[in-house]
């Protein structure tokens, strides 16, 4: 029998990548309960990774499992209650999705909840695990280009969507600095949603950290898009090109190539590790993904305080959605449209 018992909540696309990698630990792991309030998802979810018991009520297969793990992969809009409801009903972990919440208030909430019943929370930034981030983290470290001044990224498909794992990459490579303020602006003329979430049509932030580096980011701005990493230092400039990444130093000859090597882990098995007790956190623990969160409430703040946001701030609710509901960002073209799930 495997050591950890899960129950997944959300039985849609996310929720079958967390099957296949939990089906790649079955010494470790086995999802005896599945939920979603769509009865032929969670059926078929059922089905397709032989799960004993489904449910269309996630508070009914918390009260009615023995439980130690829940995997959240729901929309966002619902993270914070299930993530909340699971750390009170007892469970030694908990993996929710990202974006971690809507707002910062909710975020806090998972973290009390799960401190309070002693529950391990990470949060589904994965791409932590990709060789090239922890690499240009050593690299950096070790400061091959002088200190880090900028860091530049440009993404689409919505900030709390896209947005999360950039800036959650970009202060992984920085080796997870404090955030020091935040300015940004944002436009929605559209009646723009998420996975059922209210989002701006398009967002720009610059972000400073303790260590006087500042991030540039671009989401959903006129095209081009940079699908790289690009870090500008004190003495150098360094940029990955597909899974290599390159630096150009006062010293290098040329650019210099790096190859990344992965170190073997990935999200589930360094949640099971952590939760053997066998190390100290998570990359991707509740903490870290917070101040994502924080990151990107300072960008809609930002626009709704017309100013620099010093952190921390402690507009608890979304402030995009007091922006909306404010008619501060009035819609142009009506037509309510969904770019994930449609309507
Ligand atoms: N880590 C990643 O790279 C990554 C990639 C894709 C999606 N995600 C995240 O995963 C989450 C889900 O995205 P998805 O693409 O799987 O969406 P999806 O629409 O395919 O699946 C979500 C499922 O949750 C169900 N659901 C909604 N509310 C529920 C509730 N209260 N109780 C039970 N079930 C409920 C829906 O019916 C649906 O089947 C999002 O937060 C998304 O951002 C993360």
């Amino acid at each position: 029998m495997a050591t950890y018992r899960v129950g997944i909540v959300g039985c849609g696309g996310i929720a079958h990548f967390h099957g296949q990698n939990y089906g790649r630990y079955v010494d470790d792991f086995q999802i005896v309960a599945a939920t979603d309030i769509n009865q032929e998802s969670v059926d078929k979810y059922c089905q397709e990774f032989n799960v004993m018991t489904g449910y269309t009520d996630y508070e009914k297969m918390l009260s009615q499992e023995d439980l130690d793990v829940v995997t959240v992969c729901t929309w966002q809009g619902t993270h914070s209650e299930i993530t909340v409801a699971a750390a009170e009903s007892g469970v030694k972990g908990i993996l929710c999705e990202k974006p971690m919440t809507t707002s910062l208030g909710e975020a806090d909430a998972m973290i009390k909840a799960c401190d309070k019943h002693n529950v391990k929370l990470v949060i589904g930034h994965q791409r932590r695990f990709e060789a090239l981030y922890p690499e240009t983290c050593r690299l950096l470290a070790d400061g091959v280009i002088g200190d880090p001044v900028s860091i530049v990224r440009r993404v689409g498909s919505g900030l709390l969507n896209w947005g999360t794992h950039v800036i959650d990459l970009t202060r992984q490579i920085l080796g997870d600095p404090a955030t020091s303020w935040v300015i940004g602006q944002v436009e929605r003329k559209t009646d723009r949603y998420e996975r059922r979430c209210r989002i701006e049509d398009l967002c720009m932030g610059l972000i400073c950290f303790e260590n006087d580096a500042r991030l540039i980011l671009e989401i959903d701005m006129p095209k081009p898009h940079l699908n790289t990493i690009f870090v500008q230092g004190t003495n150098g400039v360094m940029t990955s090109e597909g899974n290599k990444l390159k630096f150009l130093n006062d010293q290098s000859n040329g650019w210099e190539i790096v190859e990344p090597k992965s170190d073997g882990r990935d999200l589930w098995s360094e949640f099971k590790l952590w939760l053997d007790g066998e190390i100290e956190t998570h990359r991707c623990d509740g903490r870290q993904a917070r101040a994502t969160v924080e990151i990107m409430m300072a960008i809609y703040e930002s626009v709704r305080t017309r100013g620099l946001v010093r952190i921390p701030f402690q507009t608890q609710e979304s402030p995009l959605e007091l922006l909306i509901d404010s008619g501060m960002l009035p819609v142009e073209k009506p037509g309510k449209y969904d770019i994930r799930v449609p309507f």
